[in-house]
């Protein structure tokens, strides 16, 4: 550094400021400076280092060349797969710089588009996921509805009676999955906002197992309810709090045999309250638990559609629990059972 000038020494520590990584080569793509970000993302050690040995990248090399052959300036995206997945554009600008006492430089500036990435990829495949979601309903439904159009001139009244169920249900499901999308993008929405209405916990868990009575009638299974006796006021959303309990007691007894007990609790823990739900159903394997709250994912996705699931619940419950400062774990034992724990601050 002490042989730059005044105003290199300036142009450097204005370089050291910034996020974006920018590292400077000479004529033979070696590196004669680099920024304080450059040297934390490739190693202090890049210095006089072959650009080919930091960055692995076809087209970047071949902009290299172009950007010093033609004196234009070229931008590039490079893709980095291992050991993670990054992001960058770089912009490539032929010099000379001050920076690097040689007529013919170049300057690469790289901007780390990782996460923006990440983001456009997620929304993508969760685009794609709706579609197919949506599509396969929809192809029964019009399955049915051909059959039953081809036989309407001879008052084919069987297939009437075959298809007009199975379109029923299919329309159920496309609407149970619209509805899912829709709360699960206001929730999303709305996750900054924490609610300010003091609840009291134990009422609305009453109220859900009320609510639900029909669906543990008819699964034919048990719950038990205990509660510590004083209140359990927390500052919370009502409707919400009935989504995350319901989605919540829909799976225990959705992923469990008929006839088994559910137990549900509510405690004081320190200063705040801890609600469980255990059952004693199919469990979750432990390789999937890190993704169970992913939208649209199921273990058994065949067992989970003829339940009527659409694989939103848990990433709505855990959006919901977010909104309310809240903490969830999820345990399980394949075989054996499952336990959901919600951490939620007193009032
Ligand atoms: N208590 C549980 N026991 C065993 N597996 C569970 C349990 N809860 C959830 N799962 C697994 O996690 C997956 C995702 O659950 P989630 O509630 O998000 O979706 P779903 O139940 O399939 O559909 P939806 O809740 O939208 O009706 C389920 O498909 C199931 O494989
Ligand atoms: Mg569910």
């Amino acid at each position: 550094m002490s042989s730059l000038s005044k105003t290199s020494f300036q142009e450097m520590t204005f370089l050291d400021e910034m996020i974006d990584q920018v590292i400077i080569l000479d004529k033979s793509r070696n590196v004669c400076c680099a920024n304080k970000s450059a040297f934390t993302r490739f190693g202090n050690d890049i210095n006089g280092k072959n650009i080919s040995l930091i960055l692995r990248d076809a087209k970047l090399l071949e902009s290299i060349d172009l950007a010093i052959n033609n004196k234009k300036t070229q931008i590039v995206d490079i893709e980095i797969k291992l050991p993670n997945f990054e992001f960058y554009k770089a912009n490539i600008i032929p010099g000379p710089s001050k920076l690097c006492n040689q007529d013919q430089s170049v300057m690469i500036f790289l901007k780390d588009l990782t996460e923006i990435y990440k983001t456009q990829q997620l929304k993508s495949d969760f685009v794609a996921n709706v579609s197919h979601e949506l599509r396969t309903p929809l192809q029964s439904i019009k399955l049915g509805l051909e059959t039953i159009n081809e036989g309407h001139a001879t008052n084919d009244f069987e297939s009437q009676k075959k298809f007009l169920p199975i379109m029923l249900q299919q329309t159920e499901r496309m609407e149970s999955l619209v509805s899912d999308l829709l709360s699960l993008s206001k929730i999303e929405l709305q996750e900054h906002i924490r609610p300010s209405i003091e609840i009291d916990l134990d009422e609305i868990i009453n109220h859900v197992i009320k609510i639900n009575s029909d669906l543990i009638k008819k699964r034919k299974m048990k719950i038990e309810y205990s509660a510590d006796k004083d209140a359990h006021k927390i500052l919370g959303d009502r409707n919400r709090l009935i989504e995350i309990f319901t989605n919540l007691i829909d799976n225990a007894c959705k992923y469990s045999e008929e006839n088994t007990l559910i137990n549900i609790s509510l405690h004081k823990k320190s200063d705040n309250f801890l609600f469980s739900i255990k059952d004693h159903g199919v469990g979750i394997p432990k390789k999937f638990l890190p993704r169970i709250t992913e939208r649209f994912f199921r273990v058994d996705p065949a067992r989970s559609k003829e339940a009527g699931g659409t694989g939103l619940g848990l990433a709505i419950v855990k959006h919901i629990v977010n909104q309310h400062r809240a903490s969830m774990d999820i345990i399980s034992d394949e075989g054996k059972g499952t336990e959901v724990t919600i951490e939620f601050p007193k009032a």
